[in-house]
């Protein structure tokens, strides 16, 4: 099995303000000395120049949480993938599950999101998971594998190496509810599984992300999955001592 180095994300989603952010980066900064993960923040697009320029010097990296599937254009409200690799940004979260719900998202818009990162050369977190209803009804693994086969049928598997994949269920963000390690687990192993169907070097390389309530006190339980390789974490991550502590409970 290859070595996959730790992941740990930033989704900050439609908080924070100017005057909040410069201290808490500044303390995660300070506190990251020893993670042993990779470590990236994904901001609001209008505080991305300065997060970046605060981030200067740091190893931590700049993330978006959505983008265009356009390049240029008449799509008033828009930023595009070039303006994104203008500021440096490195990641960009496309599929969210905020995205897919509260705006319509399909699986189809979300591939063409994720071609169009990659091909400003920037990766793409792609966010795949299920409702609470679709997991009652014994239903998660065909969600999951039409989220992620819409994706490789648009870019292929190969693309799949320059890309990060975050499962969160829809049912544990924002609500408290973690899914318990081997729920995590079982879906991780599934999605790793599916894609060594197609390129087992490239299902063995990926970074799977598990995002929803990881908190400072269950991180550690889930990050020791052999298939969870870190974490996309929303309301932690606005407080530093906690998203630092998650950051530590890395494998
Ligand atoms: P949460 O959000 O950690 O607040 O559940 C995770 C996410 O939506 O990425």
């Amino acid at each position: 099995m290859s070595e996959r180095q730790p992941l740990v994300a930033a989704n900050w989603k439609m908080n924070g303000s100017l005057e909040s952010m410069k201290p808490l980066v500044n303390a995660i900064k300070a506190g990251l000395d020893k993670a042993k993960a990779e470590v990236a923040i994904c901001a609001p697009y209008v505080y991305l120049p300065q997060l970046k320029q605060e981030l200067d010097g740091s190893a931590i990296h700049t993330g978006a949480q959505n983008v265009s599937e356009h390049e240029a254009g008449a799509y008033t409200g828009e930023i595009s993938t070039s303006m994104l690799s203008d500021i440096g940004c490195h990641y960009v979260i496309v599929g969210h599950s905020e995205r897919r719900n509260l705006y319509a998202e399909s699986d189809v818009l979300v591939a063409e999101k994720f071609a169009r990162v990659q091909s400003a050369n920037m990766l793409p977190i792609l966010c795949l998971g299920e409702q609470l209803d679709e997991r009652e009804a014994g239903t998660t693994e065909t969600v999951v594998a039409r989220q992620l086969d819409a994706v490789i049928s648009k870019v292929g598997i190969a693309a799949f190496a320059q890309a990060v994949i975050a499962y969160e269920p829809v049912w544990a963000i924002g609500t408290g509810k973690t899914a318990t390690k081997e729920q995590a687990q079982e879906v991780h192993a599934f999605i790793r599984q599916r894609l060594a169907q197609q390129d087992s070097t490239i299902a063995a390389s990926i970074r799977l992300l598990y995002g929803g309530s990881v908190k400072a006190d269950n991180a550690s339980d889930l990050f020791s999955m052999t298939d969870v390789d870190g974490g996309l974490i929303g309301g932690a991550s606005l407080i530093a001592e906690d998203f630092l502590a998650i950051c530590q409970a890395t494998r």
